[in-house]
């Protein structure tokens, strides 16, 4: 059993709802592995209450906290000190308090979707990678795409919001959301950064007979964990990169910040994840 005392280092989740997220089970499953006397705590926060709820957090002690919908932009507006990733996105998921009272920030997906190919054994470098969606995980995904110097195209159901973000990353090309099937053949990458396939969703009508035969096909949606896309890319051979572990790999970073460990993303830790997105 993990005891915490009066000396517990103490991070959280904010979000609204947040009875869904899984953090609070990962930083805990980490914090026991480590042995660390502290605690991460979810927390229910109405976006009226955010920035009160950052203050007052910062004043009791907190190192720090994960935040997600719809907290990401306001949080970046609370922050002192944000890096470039931050910039790009204009949002932030992860903050840390500094001793002088400072409030940091960064946003981790990008991060964590990278660190989740590389652990599959995927290189990035001159890849052609075309993106499915054009929201807050694509432009993620994307900046850090062209961060490993792969080239990117994106397609969106709304067509303006991929211009948008290719015109904001400097980089990149749009394609017609009705075309990418057809298109298919020329990229090495496929990314579904849409909530297309998750559970609960609409359907995701999709057409993977143009791939290439080393076309690598990787999902974000992670409920369920193998998704229509990742079945039928599966079923046609295709080499797949499930999105749980971009979850786990963002993860990482929060954690180091507020307790002083880097923790691993291993067999174990995916198991116990996954085994919570069943219940
Ligand atoms: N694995 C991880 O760690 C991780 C991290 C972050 C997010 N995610 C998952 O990624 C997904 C997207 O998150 P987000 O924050 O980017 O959401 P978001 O900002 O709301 O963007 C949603 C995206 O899905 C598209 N979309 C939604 N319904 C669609 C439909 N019926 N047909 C075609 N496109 C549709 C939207 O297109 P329009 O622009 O046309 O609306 C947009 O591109 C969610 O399922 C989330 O759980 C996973």
């Amino acid at each position: 059993m993990q005891i915490i005392t009066g000396k517990a280092k103490i991070a959280a989740v904010l979000g609204w709802p947040i009875e869904h997220s899984r953090s609070p089970l990962l930083h805990n499953f980490w914090l026991q592995r480590h042995q660390i006397d502290g605690a991460y705590i979810p927390l229910a926060v109405k976006a009226e209450d955010f920035k009160d709820v950052i203050q007052t957090m910062k004043a009791a002690g907190f190192k720090g906290c994960n935040v997600t919908i719809p907290h990401k932009e306001a949080a970046y507006q609370c922050c002192d000190i944000v890096d470039e990733t931050a910039k790009k996105m204009g949002s932030v998921n992860t903050l840390w308090f500094t001793e002088d009272g400072k409030i940091c920030g960064t946003s981790t997906d990008g991060d964590g979707f990278v660190a989740n190919l590389r652990d599959a054994g995927i290189t990035l470098t001159n890849k052609k990678i075309l993106i499915l969606g054009a929201g807050g995980a694509a432009r993620s995904v994307a900046y850090s795409l062209l961060q490993e110097n792969a080239q990117i195209t994106i397609t969106n159901r709304t067509l303006e919001r991929a211009e948008q973000l290719v015109q904001d990353l400097n980089s990149g090309r749009v394609i017609d959301w009705q075309s990418w099937t057809k298109e298919l053949g020329s990229f090495d990458l496929l990314v579904n950064t849409t909530s297309l396939g998750m559970e609960g969703k609409e359907d995701f009508q999709f057409d993977l007979q143009n791939a290439s035969k080393n076309l690598v096909v990787t999902d974000i949606v992670y409920v369920p964990r193998i998704t229509p896309l990742l079945k039928a890319a599966e079923q046609k051979g295709l080499k797949t990169v499930e999105g749980l572990g971009m979850l786990l790999h963002q993860a990482r970073l929060g954690f180091s910040k507020w307790f002083g460990v880097d923790p691993i993303v291993d067999h174990e830790l995916t198991e116990f994840v996954a085994n919570s997105l069943k219940k």
